[in-house]
């Protein structure tokens, strides 16, 4: 199809921290929308970058921008003349140092800047981590967009990667108040899927760990998850449409990581898998409801969760972050 039937054709968006396992996902997905994408990085010149460049329009309409979430004027080069920015930079650690103050600081320097070269729309990526973290939300409670955690919480048990995303989240509806930007958030839960970067991501590791024998129990809680593809479409449904507002619950299912052993294990019996929970004595733990309502009304079709989960072996597994398996005995027997 020609570039400029398409969707995006003419319009430019600036994704901050364009390299990471999300962002890659966004720029690849908006080329092939028709979009012009400007990608922020840290050092553009870091070869862990360099699938970038080798994404399908990226000759014709990717640039890569030097920009780090502390030094505003980089951000302001970068965003100046775009349409829309999509806000996905984050540091992603519980080092509260690390996370806290480039979170807030970059998130509110990217709302000015953004508010400077007047883009139609920013949507920023925040987290589960900035929702579910409340110790007195009831079991039967559906979580859902008007859900916030409770910071108090997050600083007592020390996830200073919930209270980082939190509060950023905070400091971006104020920050897009105060300068009159139409911002909206898009909140994911746990992301899988396959990698388009050569490096590995915090959320990944999620999922290594049960396969490289590293985890020896699994623990006695559960996890919500989505696929990678379906939470940069998300990014980019919410802004093609205008009436979108306000916050997105990215999620597909929440399973146990007893129920994420037992669907990895039926797909890839080849990995040391654990096979017993670490704590034997409390009940199982249930899966929280919630919906995703609002994202399904833009459009958006969630992949499965078992298809999530195989895709992302399978990506390891392609990427030699995880050996092959040798085939089957039989199949062996059969071309002998
Ligand atoms: N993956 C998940 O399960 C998940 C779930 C919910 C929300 N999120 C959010 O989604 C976003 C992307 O996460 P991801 O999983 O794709 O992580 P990722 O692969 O680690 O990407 C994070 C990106 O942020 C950049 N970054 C960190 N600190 C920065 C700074 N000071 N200045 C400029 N760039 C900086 C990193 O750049 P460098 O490469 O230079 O370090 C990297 O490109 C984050 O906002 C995260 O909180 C992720």
């Amino acid at each position: 199809m020609p570039v400029d039937t398409l969707p995006g054709s003419g319009q430019t968006i600036c994704v901050t921290g364009a390299g990471g396992f999300i962002a890659s996902w966004m720029v690849k997905l908006l080329l092939e929308r028709g979009y012009a994408v400007r990608g922020t990085l840290r050092n553009p010149d870091d070869p862990k970058n360099a699938h970038l460049r080798e994404l399908e329009g990226a000759s014709e309409r990717l640039t890569l921008h030097k920009g780090d979430l502390m030094d505003y004027e980089s951000l302001r080069e970068a965003i100046m003349g775009c349409d829309g920015v999509f806000h996905t930079a984050s540091p992603v650690t519980d080092d509260p140092e690390q996370m806290v103050e480039p979170a807030v600081i970059g998130t509110k320097n990217v709302i000015v800047a953004a508010a400077e070269a007047k883009v139609r729309r920013v949507v920023f990526t925040s987290s589960i981590g900035a929702v579910t973290m409340d110790p007195n939300r009831g079991p039967d409670v559906v979580v859902d967009e008007s859900c916030w955690s409770d910071l108090e919480f997050c600083k007592s048990t020390k996830n200073w990667y919930c209270y980082g995303k939190a509060v950023a989240e905070q400091a971006a509806w104020e920050e897009a108040k105060e300068r009159g930007v139409d911002i909206v958030v898009v909140n994911p839960v746990l992301v899988l899927g396959p990698l388009l970067q050569s490096t590995i991501n915090a959320s990944i590791i999620h999922i290594l760990k049960y396969l490289t024998g590293s985890a020896k129990t699994y623990a006695n809680s559960v996890q919500a998850y989505v696929h990678v593809k379906d939470v940069a479409l998300a990014h980019i449904l919410i802004f093609e449409n205008p009436s979108a507002s306000g916050r997105y619950l990215c999620a597909e299912s929440v399973l146990h990581r007893g129920d994420v052993v037992e669907i990895l294990s039926k797909f890839f019996p080849e990995y040391p898998f654990p096979t017993k929970c670490s704590d034997e004595v409390n009940p199982r733990a249930k899966p929280y409801k919630f919906s995703n309502q609002k994202l399904r009304d833009l459009g958006l079709e969630f992949t499965p969760v078992k298809q999530c989960l195989y895709e992302t072996v399978k990506s390891l597994q392609e990427k030699g972050h995880l050996p092959v398996p040798p085939p089957p005995e039989d199949s062996v027997r059969i071309q002998a």
